[in-house]
């Protein structure tokens, strides 16, 4: 939030509010707290059940909730499997554009097709309901197939984003039992192949449950394959075997869906569980209310399926709202700075949701790279992942929206399963704030104690009431879930978000940022430890802790400080070496800032690093309470 803007209002135009899906806030966010069963009970009847609920929600065992107890569903029967008896059915489902700009489109009635073919293959390849199938893809039409291939037979998808290294994807292999692994030869970025099918023959080494390798034919490059573990899709797609009829598999509300890895502030990534019942009733309910989607909606959501908001927001709940959604494979700059906008022009996009670190990377090329295309098509415009600043906000307004599409700027996590904070387009604007919590959702902004702070004054956020988007567990570490969300404010029953904000006397919330060791780099989440983890495998390394410092571009950049072994000098060469390491092992995002040397970190009594302290100095800041630092 900067000085002063607190006071900025936008309000919405009487077309916008005249044309909303929610014409009324207060009353409905009222009648949501009040009985929110009957809320969620009445949202749920919108999807097709194949057996209704015999309870909204059970809280006998908290923090395991679960929502819409006893009924029978698939995301698939709402996603896609209604659809092909409506005039949905010939409807464009899929707009995609790959990078060098070749394109394809498919209608829900193709999806059918193309996602019932990838369920029997993997049928075919043994996985059955309850297995976890590792996607990691780049983002072609094949990765939304697979998604869907593995929700509709009741296996869950664990998507590991295409950018993480050999390492990252083989411990997540590993923690999931994955035996089955859906890859590409690679992606087009920036005018360049990205390998991926040579990064998963790398993570098989080190995946002792690894059996099975599909493989998508994108570029063309050498890939090597093996015999018995590697298959190509388009063979595999050319055999009897891969009939384009697949009966979907029917599943309890609170079956798993998919995992999803995310960091947090100790350990390793983690996998958040989330469900086929709660799940499809949040992600469709929010993307329909807060994107305000009508039928003839062509939306676009421009982040990366390996990310919850790719989940929520590419697939799932577009997908069970029947719109057209478009997909895009590279590099927003590539070959210019205007490939997103020529794209907005071409395909007649109206929603475009996307985040802080895309807005100013494009701002910065200036007015003249929109204002040549017609995007004029832009009704609404949505962002994510990080705090927006005024200045992006301001830009993303005036110039993409021309001062007419609202900015839903949706605050929520991987763990929310979808938007906790976010306006409806008949919401006034305050550049910067999430504005007001969603239905169903009660807030706060507390202390440690729990008790609320005064207007104005930073705190912790935490959400009160269970939510049907809510993830159901972590995999396997139902005791990570209670320890990492529910222990601070055990005694009240609370989530803890792990985020910082204010509450204004309007009612409206500003997240400030995150109040652990979680680390925000252009919207992409990773772990202190984490990286830490990394930097100790390089020999030169005894010890590091990392921070995260403001970034102008990225929100916020990785800083370290390590400590060398005794034989080993600080130089300018290390330092490289050391990021250069951090790239390969972790991921291009993993990539440090700036790594500086230091004899010692500075640590409690008890040994823990003292972060806080390192980011006050880094940032010129009072050093604070330093009674508990060793000697
Ligand atoms: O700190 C908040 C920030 O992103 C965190 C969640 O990250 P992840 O699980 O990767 O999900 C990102 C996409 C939903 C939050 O704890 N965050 C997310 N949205 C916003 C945000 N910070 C400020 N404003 C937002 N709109």
């Amino acid at each position: 939030m900067e000085k002063g803007e607190e006071k900025t209002l936008f309000l919405p135009s009487q077309e916008v509010v005249n044309q909303a899906n929610v014409k009324e806030y207060d009353q409905l966010y009222l009648y949501s707290l009040d009985q929110p069963e009957a809320f969620w009970a009445e949202q749920a009847e919108q999807l097709s059940w194949y057996k209704k609920w015999d309870k909204v929600l059970d809280k006998s065992d908290p923090p395991f909730f679960k929502w819409f107890e006893g009924a029978k569903t698939n995301i698939i029967l709402n996603a896609i499997d209604r659809h092909q008896s409506s005039a949905t059915r010939n409807k464009l489902a899929v707009i995609w554009e790959g990078e060098p700009g070749d394109s394809r489109t498919y209608s829900y009635h193709a999806l059918n097709r193309e996602v019932s073919q990838f369920a029997n293959i993997l049928k075919s390849m043994g996985v059955k309901k309850g297995d976890v199938v590792t996607i990691y893809m780049p983002q072609i039409p094949e990765q939304l197939f697979a998604m869907l291939a593995c929700a509709k037979i009741g296996a869950a998808h664990s998507v590991v984003y295409g950018g993480f290294s050999h390492e990252a994807l083989a411990d997540r292999i590993n923690d999931a039992n994955s035996r089955v692994v859906i890859t590409a030869d690679g992606g087009y970025r920036r005018g360049k192949v990205v390998e991926m099918k040579s990064v998963v023959n790398k993570a098989m080494e080190l995946s002792p449950t690894m059996e099975i390798c599909i493989t998508v034919k994108r570029t063309g490059i050498d890939v090597y394959m093996e015999n018995d573990r590697d298959y190509w899709y388009h063979d595999l797609k050319s055999l009897p075997i891969a009939s384009s009829k697949c009966e979907t598999e029917v599943m309890d509300s609170s079956d798993m869906l998919f995992l999803l890895y995310t960091s947090g502030s100790t350990g390793k990534p983690k996998a958040l569980v989330h469900t086929h019942g709660g799940y499809s009733v949040y992600t469709a309910s929010t993307h329909k209310m807060v994107f305000d989607i009508k039928p003839e909606d062509r939306y676009w959501c421009a982040a990366d399926p390996g990310w919850i908001t790719g989940h929520s927001y590419i697939v799932y709940g577009p997908l069970i709202n029947g719109s057209t959604i478009m997909l895009y494979e590279g590099a927003p700059n590539h070959p210019y700075p205007d490939r997103w906008w020529k794209m907005v022009e071409k395909y007649g996009i109206n929603i475009l949701y996307t985040s802080p670190t895309a807005i100013r990377g494009l701002m910065r090329f200036g007015d003249s790279w929109p204002n040549r295309n017609d995007i004029s098509s832009l009704r609404l415009l949505g962002s994510v992942g990080e705090p927006i600043n005024a200045e992006a906000w301001n830009w993303f307004h005036k110039v993409v929206g021309r001062g007419k599409c609202p900015i839903m700027d949706t605050w929520w996590q991987t763990e929310t399963g979808g938007f906790v904070i976010a306006p409806l387009p008949i919401t006034p604007l305050k550049p910067g704030s999430a504005t007001k919590p969603f239905f169903g959702n009660d807030l706060a902004v507390v202390d440690d104690a729990g008790k609320e702070v005064p207007n104005g004054e930073e705190g912790t956020l935490v959400i009160k009431t269970p939510w049907p988007g809510m993830a159901k567990s972590v995999f396997n570490d139902p005791q990570r879930f209670i320890e990492t969300y529910w222990e601070k404010y055990k005694k009240q029953g609370w989530y803890h978000t792990g985020d910082s904000a204010k509450k204004d006397e309007d009612g409206y919330f500003w997240i400030i940022g995150r109040n652990d060791d979680v680390i925000k780099v252009s919207g992409y989440r990773l772990g202190s430890a984490e990286i830490e983890g990394v930097m100790a495998r390089h020999p030169a390394i005894a010890e590091s802790a990392a921070i995260a410092l403001p970034h102008n571009l990225k929100g916020n950049a990785i800083h370290i400080t390590a400590v060398l072994r005794s034989n080993y000098k600080p130089s300018k060469e290390l330092e490289h070496e050391l990021m250069v390491h951090m790239e390969e092992h972790l991921g291009k995002i993993a990539r440090p800032e700036a790594i500086q040397f230091a004899d010692v970190l500075p640590k409690t009594r008890s040994g823990k690093i003292m972060r806080r302290l390192l980011k006050s100095r880094a940032l010129g800041l009072p050093d604070g309470d330093l009674s508990t630092m060793e000697e």
